[in-house]
């Protein structure tokens, strides 16, 4: 079976969504291990909660380059079995660039899960950028990770309509709600082994 790591750097919604489909044996997929960036995430607590293996890589202080950290990384991935041959990682709500060298190395085996329909708002606060802009759908996106910001090939899509009220923080609420449902997909089309990549197009089978 492939063996699945999840990234994360604060509530690890995302990520409890994704363990509790693979509890109900939706996915065919290892849970093996939660990585975060921050000792204090509270995703931790979730994780330990279900019986998953977490490990902190404290990102903050960190004497190196941005490479040296992934090593830190792709060394417990191993240590895991969350190899390039047999792995998926998958990047929820992790607040952290990674290096090309990784993401070469995992190349199609990394997701990430953005609060926005891509390529339209990337970076950070998108949900703001959205209301800001006056766009009437935003959504969510899962994708995989390229060595640009946001940009690769596109898994799944969930939109959402933007209402006159709407602040960032309801609309952040509405889409977290959609991302919940695309996120599990995604990582279970994976597993299926129902994604194949084209260009930059996946197609779904
Ligand atoms: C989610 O909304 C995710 O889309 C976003 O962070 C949140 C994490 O929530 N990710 C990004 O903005 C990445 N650029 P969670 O920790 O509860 O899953």
């Amino acid at each position: 079976m492939l063996n699945l790591a999840i990234l994360i750097s604060g509530r690890g919604s995302n990520m409890e969504y994704i363990l509790k489909s693979i509890k109900r044996k939706r996915i065919p997929i290892n849970p093996a291990v939660i990585i975060s960036n921050k000792p204090n995430a509270k995703g931790l607590k979730i994780a330990e909660k279900l019986g998953i293996n977490t490990v902190i890589i404290e990102s903050k202080g960190f004497k190196g380059s941005r490479l040296d950290y992934d090593k830190k990384i792709i060394a417990t991935l191993k240590q895991h079995g969350v190899t390039p041959k047999n792995g998926l990682v998958c990047l929820a709500g992790f607040m952290k660039i990674i290096s090309p060298q990784f993401i070469r190395k995992y190349k199609n085996r990394i997701m990430n899960i953005h609060p926005a329909l891509l390529p339209a708002f990337t970076g950070l606060d998108v949900q703001k950028q959205a209301v800001e802009y006056g766009v009437k759908f935003s959504g969510c996106t899962v994708h995989f990770v390229d060595e640009g910001v946001d940009t690769g090939p596109i898994i799944i899509q969930s939109a959402v309509r933007i209402k006159n009220r709407d602040t960032s923080e309801t609309l952040a609420k509405r889409i977290l709600k959609e991302e919940h449902k695309i996120y599990p997909e995604a990582v279970r089309l994976f597993a299926k082994k129902k994604i194949r990549i084209s260009g930059r197009k996946t197609i779904i089978s």
